[in-house]
């Protein structure tokens, strides 16, 4: 699927929804420097987030202004100007020209002027809204702008409150919320994350590399023109599968290995976020298997749990329950279910949450409580559904059969009006589809 036979975002109304909660005030939302990888080489750029759904402008180093004041512009982009020589190095550069053409700037700056022009709009501005602690360099310059636009604010000003508040959880709502434009790049990000873990599932064998497979689900992502990965691929087999992030990815599958694979694209800013554990060889052992059941068992009945109006929190409730049981029955736990969930008997196996949203950030945005509870799912609300179960090979209180097998099932999951939709359905889970695969 191309780029260019997605649908569109419409950034300006995304904007007036945000100036609409303003309260007469301005906002900044900043797309940071680039980050030093060494010397004089930078990591590769990655937008953040809130900046680009609000602006769609894709470079590094720009600051947009939504500002709400009576009589003012209200979109205003500070940007890298045109510079030939710089661009020679570092690449094409939109300019304040672009920033006003393509980008539908009211009014656009060079970024070394953003003291000049945002320390007048800040005196005469309402409430200021923006959210520290993302880039230091920046924060300190944005407090010595506000200070510095407070100094001029005119005494007749004093009925405005001097503070600085954080848009995020404006734009955060918005975000969790996905539109059908939204989930069209979503469908894709999944689906070639989907492509890469079938691959996946076919190549793995004794004696090829973790790092092998790794190569094939990059290659995966970026040859079906993603940016790459979400999140850095975790290619774990035997017991390295215990361990939850491990990444460096550098062993030798071995005969009778479980193969845990969580890998997801990001395309166009949007994010897959897939797990899938299976036996390298045809079959697996009896106890790879019956816990790879326990988990697949949890991991339905949580996506079963998952409909409008049901709460967050009890996809993970349902998980744990039949966790714990699925532990008792393995001889595992012996307390009863009840207690062994109240006094979190269950948590050296399973010590992770269930789900987390799933958006243009892999542990995306939103509040997960309100009013005191847990949130109601609402259609358009994409969460990951992700149980597993973890047999360390250092912790003693475990029958040995058991130590050394990890297994994580996970899932990307769009609540729907009626119930729920399995984005990343493709990707096969029951063990006899995903060794099917392999013959
Ligand atoms: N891949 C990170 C996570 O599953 O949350
Ligand atoms: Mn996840
Ligand atoms: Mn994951």
């Amino acid at each position: 699927m191309s780029r260019a036979s997605l649908p569109a975002f419409d950034f300006a109304a995304r904007r007036a929804h945000v100036l609409d909660r303003l309260d007469g005030g301005i906002a900044i939302f900043r797309a940071p420097s680039p980050v030093t990888h060494h010397h004089d080489v930078e990591h590769r750029y990655r937008r953040e987030a809130d900046f680009f759904y609000l602006t769609g402008f894709p470079e590094a180093d720009a600051v947009a202004v939504l500002d709400a004041s009576a009589d003012r512009e209200k979109f205003v982009l500070f940007v890298p100007p045109k510079d030939p020589e710089r661009e020679t190095w570092t690449g094409r550069r939109h300019g304040v020209e672009g920033a006003l053409t393509q980008f539908g700037a009211d009014a656009a700056y060079p970024i070394e002027e953003l003291e000049q022009h945002l320390v007048p709009m800040i005196a005469g501005s309402g409430p200021l809204h923006y959210r520290f602690g993302r880039e230091d360099a920046f924060d300190r310059r944005m407090l010595g702008i506000a200070k510095s636009g407070w100094a001029r604010r005119p005494r007749t000003a004093n009925d405005i409150p001097l503070s600085i508040i954080d848009p995020g959880p404006i734009v955060h709502e918005m975000r969790l919320h996905k539109t059908p434009a939204e989930l069209a790049w979503m469908r894709v990000a999944i689906d070639i994350a989907a492509e890469a873990h079938v691959a996946a599932m076919r190549e793995a064998k004794p004696g090829v590399g973790e790092h092998e497979i790794e190569a094939l689900i990059e290659y995966t992502f970026r040859r079906r023109g993603a940016e790459g990965w979400a999140y850095p691929s975790i290619v774990a087999s035997g017991h390295n599968a215990t361990v939850l992030h491990y990444v460096s990815n550098d062993r030798v599958l071995e005969h009778g290995d479980l193969l845990l694979i969580d890998a997801g694209a990001e395309f166009g800013g949007y994010c897959a976020d897939v797990t899938r554990t299976f036996p390298v060889d045809r079959e697996p052992t009896r106890e790879q298997r019956d816990v790879y059941e326990v988990v697949l068992e949890a991991q339905l009945a949580a996506i079963a749990a998952i409909g409008p109006g049901r709460t967050f929190e009890s996809v993970h409730d349902v998980a744990v329950e039949v966790l714990v049981d699925g532990l008792r029955r393995l001889g595992v736990l012996d307390a009863d279910r009840e207690k062994a969930i109240a006094d979190g008997h269950f948590r050296p196996f399973y010590m992770h949450r269930t789900s987390h949203w799933l958006g243009m950030d892999v542990h995306d945005v939103g509040a997960y409580r309100r009013d005191g509870g847990s949130r109601l799912l609402a259609p358009g609300m994409v969460l990951t559904v992700e149980p597993g179960l973890y047999f360390s090979p250092a912790y003693p209180d475990v029958p040995e059969r058991y130590r050394g097998i990890g297994v994580r099932i996970e899932d990307d999951v769009l609540v729907t009006e009626d119930g729920c939709e399995v984005l990343s359905a493709a990707v096969p889970k029951r063990l006899e589809d995903i060794l099917a695969l392999k013959e």
